[in-house]
């Protein structure tokens, strides 16, 4: 196992998941970790993180010295390195251009981390993000790599296995980065790189049981891939000290609500509140048009159902929350940037908040793509794992302009016919998301003999890797005209069928 020392990198969390997807195990600790914490640990080596501070100002965070005398192997990364070179006697100094984003490298000389990958006289991409630049090695290092911005670039001692390096591998955009840092833990630390998501499942459920203890858990579920792994988990671990809660709030697609019933309350064995709230939250979208107003009153409705459920369940002691890694760098942000708001999120997770239950989220340090990894560990049907994302306020932000029952009627039959045939086709994986949006148009059309003056739909289907931006998924004209024929045909009150081509940005995957 490898302890990870954080000094409040944006990009921290990549290193755990590089050295996840390497098979080795790693925690991540702030740097203030105490030396006999870190030695009960017993990490085969350490990492030192990248962080925003400067070692040239005074009071800047430093590694515990002692690890320097555990004999361990260590990497600094970015400030890491800075610190690490700081502490063993070298110098850094600020003052000097900055470098932020890609940069070139010419490596000069050969280390163990770098075995394989990168040769001497070769010149390497990285992505580097500093101010601050070593002046003076510390003793025992030699220089591997350099570039013009950051001359110790890639710095070695073999003999005391210490590196350091000024980019970070752990981003995608040093394209044998992932490389190096498994060389580190592998070469020079020896771990054997066996860990795997079932590994994971064991060390959360005792972690869980841990914290709960005999308290009682309530998990709003969802029916997306977060919420649900979240809960199937947490379930594995305490059993029926878990109820989960779930809004129906009519906004659902077609058999829905139905298949979360069926997988959490009928496979998994875990307590379900089903609430069908559908008059409700329909009652009071009645007559509102303004996109960021039906999201208001969707999340004000779900908070409100949701405290009232769990009033009836006498309450609970934690709130169990599927937030992943990207949600929370995003709410880090989100509280503290110029960002203008595009639209308020409704989040089953995000939202009762001020409840003031303590938090269980398991998931926290994972991406996606590894949650949906643990879900199939967990037994979880592909069509959960593997579902495209859904809002939060469902059908209502796929209907432009009023939201009634007849409408989100229509809307799930023309949006399984559509989602029936991307499946058909095999295209599901391939689409980060796919779905019918209900225009508020009539337009005239003829079938037989007669004219018809009936609604007009859109189809969307994207792809993306974080749904921050996003393309048109390239149909062929034949696979369109195809689902539109059955639309038409199959949709009584649909005569027209459209495409929308509308990259993001400047347009935004949902209509609002
Ligand atoms: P936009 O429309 O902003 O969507 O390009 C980006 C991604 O976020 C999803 N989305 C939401 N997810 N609550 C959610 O949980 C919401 O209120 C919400 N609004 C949009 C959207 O489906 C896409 O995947």
């Amino acid at each position: 196992r490898i302890l990870i020392l954080d000094f409040g990198s944006q990009v921290t969390q990549l290193i755990a998941r590089r050295l996840r997807e390497a098979g080795v195990y790693c925690e991540i600790w702030p740097y203030t970790a105490s030396s006999e914490r870190i030695r009960e640990f017993a990490p085969k080596g350490i990492i030192l993180s990248g962080g925003p501070a400067s070692v040239t100002e005074g009071e800047s965070p430093r590694a515990p010295q002692e690890v320097f005398a555990s004999g361990l192997p260590i990497l600094g990364i970015c400030y890491g390195q800075q610190t690490l070179a700081t502490q063993l006697g070298g110098r850094v100094e600020g003052g000097h251009p900055a470098e932020f984003g890609r940069a070139f490298i010419d490596v000069t000389g050969e280390c163990a981390i770098t075995q394989g990958l990168w040769a001497k006289g070769a010149r390497e991409q990285v992505w580097m993000s500093h101010g601050d630049r070593i002046t003076e090695l510390p003793p025992g290092f030699r220089v591997v790599a350099s570039s013009e911005g950051a001359p110790f670039a890639l710095i070695a001692d073999d003999k005391r296995h210490y590196y350091g390096t000024m980019f970070h591998p752990e981003v995608v955009h040093t394209p044998h980065g992932g490389a190096l840092l498994q060389n580190f833990t592998k070469l020079v630390c020896g771990c054997s790189g066996d860990w795997t998501m079932g590994a994971f499942r064991q060390e959360e459920i005792a972690r869980i049981r841990a914290k709960v203890g005999k308290g009682r858990v309530i998990c709003g579920l969802s029916g997306g891939v977060d919420s649900s792994v979240a809960a199937v988990l947490i379930h594995e671990a305490i059993g029926d000290q878990l109820t989960c809660i779930y809004v129906d709030h009519g906004l659902m697609r077609a058999g829905e609500s139905e298949q979360v019933v069926r997988t959490f309350r009928d496979r998994f064995n875990i307590q379900l509140v089903h609430r069908d709230a559908s008059e409700l939250f329909l009652g009071q979208l009645s007559g509102v048009t303004d996109p960021e107003q039906k999201r208001k009153i969707i999340g004000r409705l779900f908070i409100e159902v949701f405290e009232e459920e769990q009033a009836k369940l006498g309450g609970a002691d934690f709130l169990a929350q599927g937030t992943l890694y990207p949600d929370v760098i995003e709410s880090v942000s989100a509280t503290g940037g110029p960002s203008v708001t595009i639209k308020s999120h409704h989040n089953v997770g995000g939202l009762p908040a001020h409840m003031r239950m303590q938090l269980v989220e398991p998931l926290r340090e994972l991406f996606k793509d590894e949650v949906r990894a643990l879900g199939r560990e967990l037994g979880i049907p592909e069509e959960i794992v593997g579902r495209h994302p859904f809002p939060g306020p469902g059908l209502a932000i796929r209907i432009p302009g009023e939201v009634t029952r007849e409408k989100a009627d229509l809307l799930r039959k023309v949006d399984s016919i559509y989602l029936e045939e991307i499946r058909a086709a095999g295209l599901y994986d391939a689409i980060w998301q796919a779905f019918a949006v209900l225009l508020p148009v009539r337009t005239v059309g003829v079938m037989g003999d007669g004219r018809t003056y009936d609604q007009a739909c859109a189809l969307r289907a994207v792809t993306s890797t974080d749904g921050m931006t996003a393309d048109v998924y390239p149909f062929d004209m034949g696979f369109l005209a195809r689902v539109a024929n059955r639309i038409v045909n199959e949709v009584r009150g649909i005569n027209r069928v459209t495409y929308d081509i509308t990259s993001k940005p400047p347009g935004t995957i949902e209509w609002e």
